[in-house]
């Protein structure tokens, strides 16, 4: 799918123009649908993810597509990509959210090799900011399966 090439990167330096956070796009829905078509069972099951609940693919692209029409207090969830050095590494989305109150996020690193390396606490705390200041939000809840350790350890950086 168009989009959705992704690479490990070497992590070196931590100067904070490296980390960019930016609005997911259309074309960038494409890592996310084969991030999780193509994950196996026991990632999906760490993360509590049914594979039977996924979309069909190019069902869940015009999803994205309907979704991307309708300004952002009226989607369902709102994404972002995170790119260190012009790489996308992950995203996060949110959702269930109540503008002006509430949203709850989720955090992806995409490849294996790029996780442990740092880019999940870099993340969280710029898309915190973001969601934040963008949703118009007071509250972020994460609720990660409780024995996905990463994902639990990620927040705990947050102040
Ligand atoms: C969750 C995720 C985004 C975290 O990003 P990351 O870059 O791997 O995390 P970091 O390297 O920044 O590490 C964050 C913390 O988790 C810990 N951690 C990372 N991977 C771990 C693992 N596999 N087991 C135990 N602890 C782990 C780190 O030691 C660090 O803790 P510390 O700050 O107390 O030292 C990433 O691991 C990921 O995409 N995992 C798969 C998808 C997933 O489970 N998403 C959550 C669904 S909501």
């Amino acid at each position: 799918m168009a989009g959705a090439t992704t690479v490990a990167v070497t992590i070196e330096g931590t100067d904070s123009g490296d980390f960019v956070l930016r609005p997911m796009t259309l074309d960038d829905v494409d890592i996310r649908i084969d991030y999780f078509h193509n994950a196996s069972d026991e990632f999906l099951h760490r993360m509590g993810v049914g594979r039977d609940l996924l979309p069909n693919p190019a069902v869940w692209k015009e999803q994205h597509r309907a979704e991307f029409a309708r300004p952002v207090e009226d989607r369902s969830s709102y994404g972002v990509m995170w790119e260190y050095r012009g790489v996308v590494v992950g995203w996060s989305t949110a959702d269930h959210f109540d503008p002006g109150v509430s949203a709850f996020m989720h955090l992806h690193v995409i490849e294996s090799e790029n996780r442990s390396r740092g880019l999940g606490v870099r993340f969280v705390k710029l898309t915190a900011d973001h969601l934040f200041d963008r949703l118009d939000i007071v509250k972020l809840f994460s609720e990660p399966n409780a024995l996905n350790v990463a994902p639990n350890r990620s927040q705990w950086g947050i102040t």
